[in-house]
């Protein structure tokens, strides 16, 4: 695909949609400033053309850092006891996520934890019932594995949207990270079954990858961006994997922000309507100026934090995060500013998926 003198057009070699493991991976290793600069350029036409300009808002609220499950690569993973952990109540979930829609003006509230079963099914239904009947909003949630029919019951309680990420595609390293796993309990096979089953229950379902991952190839990656095509995802969030030094992962290099950014353009041009979120482990990589490159490069969505200011230092997946002393209304005015400075417009309605 490349020659001496850069890249050749077109990225697609057969121009017939079906895109191979062997066309992403000399995307995914381009390192030279034209040639980047011309996938991305490919990127934001595509988006452009695919997309609009409008930029999506969901408000993210952290509400508990308790985790049952041990990932390797996770800050708040069961075994780390440096972590104080916290629960915010139900009907200050409300409370709060009432705030983000009727104050803040979003139109989507991500309910984002640990995987904590302190919530029980009940409790999470009432929640997202309770937001409902107070705000005219989408409820999205992001609360790791439970079962089909727990996920059928939020479902039927009014919540449309889900993010549960497959992490990554190589079922070696997949079960290398995730320690509980075996045969019949958090496996591979149990995530992708999960992924799949929440399309079929209806919901918009959001997946992704952490890229840069210890022993992730390029081959890995694009077989990830397959996923999302294979499986009909809504909406793709994939940001750098970033080193926490409290986990057994301490001492591996981080992700960088050059590859995150590839995976977005890539992304782009092979899903084309798909929805791709600008993370913030991504902006945390490049605070000044990451999100709107992001945006430049194919991305459409961005998931500005509402948790109340004094929970946030908690709920560090990963360290350095950005935003953590800054408050709802401080991250809600610093997006506008990020969407226009990118040339960009906010979205309005819910901003639901494209795809069908
Ligand atoms: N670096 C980057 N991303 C991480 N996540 C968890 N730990 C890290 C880390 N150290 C991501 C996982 C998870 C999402 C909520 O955060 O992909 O699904
Ligand atoms: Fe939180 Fe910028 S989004 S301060």
């Amino acid at each position: 695909m490349t020659d001496s003198k850069g890249l050749s057009a077109p990225y697609h070699p057969k121009n017939d949609g079906a895109w191979t493991r062997e066309d992403i991976v000399p995307l995914l290793s381009l390192t030279g400033e034209k040639d980047l600069e011309k996938l991305f350029e490919q990127a934001d036409r595509a988006r452009k053309k695919y997309i609009g300009d409008r930029v999506h808002v969901r408000g993210i609220l952290e509400f508990s850092n308790y985790c049952k499950n041990d990932c390797l690569y996770c800050g708040i993973r069961r075994s780390n006891s440096n972590v104080t952990r916290y629960r915010i109540e139900p009907h200050e979930i409300v409370e709060i996520a009432e705030n983000a829609v009727n104050s803040l003006g979003y139109s989507t509230v991500l309910l984002q934890s640990g995987e904590d079963d302190h919530y029980t099914p009940g409790m999470i239904e009432e929640i997202i019932r309770a937001i409902l009947e107070r705000c005219d909003c989408r409820v999205a949630l992001s609360i790791g594995e439970r079962t089909l029919d727990e996920y059928r019951r939020f479902y039927d309680a009014g919540a449309r949207r889900c993010l549960v990420r497959f992490e990554t595609t190589n079922k070696k390293l997949y079960e290398r990270l995730h320690p509980g796993s075996s045969a019949t309990k958090n496996s591979f096979e149990e995530r992708m079954e999960l992924i799949k089953g929440l399309k079929s229950i209806g919901y918009q379902c959001g997946t992704g990858c952490m890229i840069g991952l210890p022993g992730q190839t390029a081959e890995d990656l694009a077989e990830d961006i397959l996923f999302y095509n294979r499986h009909n995802i809504n909406m793709a969030g994939m940001g750098p994997f970033l080193c926490h030094g409290d986990t057994p992962l301490a001492g591996n290099p981080d992700g960088t922000f050059e590859m995150a950014l590839k995976m977005i353009a890539v992304t782009r041009i092979v899903c084309k309507d798909i929805f791709i979120s600008a993370t913030t482990a991504l902006q945390t990589l490049k605070p000044i100026g990451g999100r709107e490159l992001a945006l430049q490069a194919g991305a459409n969505l961005l998931m500005p934090n509402i948790t109340p200011k004094k929970y946030r230092k908690l709920y560090l997946l990963y360290p350095n995060k950005v935003c953590t002393n800054e408050s709802p209304s401080d991250c809600s005015s610093c997006v506008t500013r990020v969407i226009h400075s990118a040339n960009r417009t906010v979205g309005s309605g819910f901003g639901d998926t494209l795809r069908k």
